[in-house]
């Protein structure tokens, strides 16, 4: 169990799901922005089954099923969160599925609705279009009505197509960068 030092927020767990993602990777190199001081315990994103919540606590159940984005400690037993961070989950979803949605469907959807505010009918190149947010991107965008352009390698051309994109091989100038050796800290230039 995760000590948490509060008693007022309920618990989502036990044995939480949770997702495997390129910041995760990221954070455990101690090169994403968001790295916390070490030790700390991984986990960007779970779902979990809420065990027992603090006094006061209204309008969620033990048992519940719900998700959250803690950014890092998902990898843990149990995990302390606010109620205002969980967002309950339809029963009869499969966990494994579900937390797949998590981290790369927020970005995406931030990306698309809050970021760029897309409308139907526009125009969208997503880089990366065969990763976990690309392909996010491909799936929210085609509900949005974009038409869009993705570069990729070509492993991921059928990917990106089935999922509604244009697939477009990375220009010379991408895969220069993607060849580069990593830098001081050890990063290769990405997304
Ligand atoms: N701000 C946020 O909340 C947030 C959340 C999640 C992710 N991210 C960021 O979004 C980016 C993508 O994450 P992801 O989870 O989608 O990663 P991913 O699943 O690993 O996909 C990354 C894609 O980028 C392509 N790629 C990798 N290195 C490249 C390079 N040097 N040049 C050109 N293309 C390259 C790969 O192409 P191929 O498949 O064609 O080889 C891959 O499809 C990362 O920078 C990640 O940190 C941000």
């Amino acid at each position: 169990m995760v000590k948490c030092g509060c008693e007022c927020w309920p618990q989502a767990s036990p044995s939480p799901t949770y997702g495997v993602s390129l910041p995760d990777l990221l954070m455990r190199e101690g090169v994403h922005p968001e790295t916390r001081p070490v030790p700390f315990t991984p986990g960007w994103d779970l779902i979990g089954v809420v065990d027992r919540l603090g006094a006061g606590t209204s309008g969620i159940e033990p048992g519940q099923i719900v998700a959250a984005l803690p950014i890092s400690g998902a990898y843990a037993e149990f995990v302390c969160l606010p109620q205002r961070e969980l967002v309950p989950v339809p029963s009869g979803l499969d966990a494994a599925e579900a937390v797949s949605l998590v981290l790369n469907y927020v970005t995406a959807y931030q990306m698309l609705h809050r970021s760029a505010k897309v409308r139907a009918g526009q125009r969208a190149l997503i880089h990366g279009a065969a990763g976990g947010v690309g392909s996010a991107l491909l799936q929210l965008g085609r509900l949005a009505g974009l038409e869009m352009y993705g570069t990729c390698s070509s492993r991921g051309a059928s990917a990106v197509s089935d999922l509604g994109g244009y697939p477009d091989r990375l220009p010379a100038s991408r895969l220069r960068e993607r060849n580069s050796p990593p830098d001081e800290r050890g990063r290769r230039r990405c997304l």
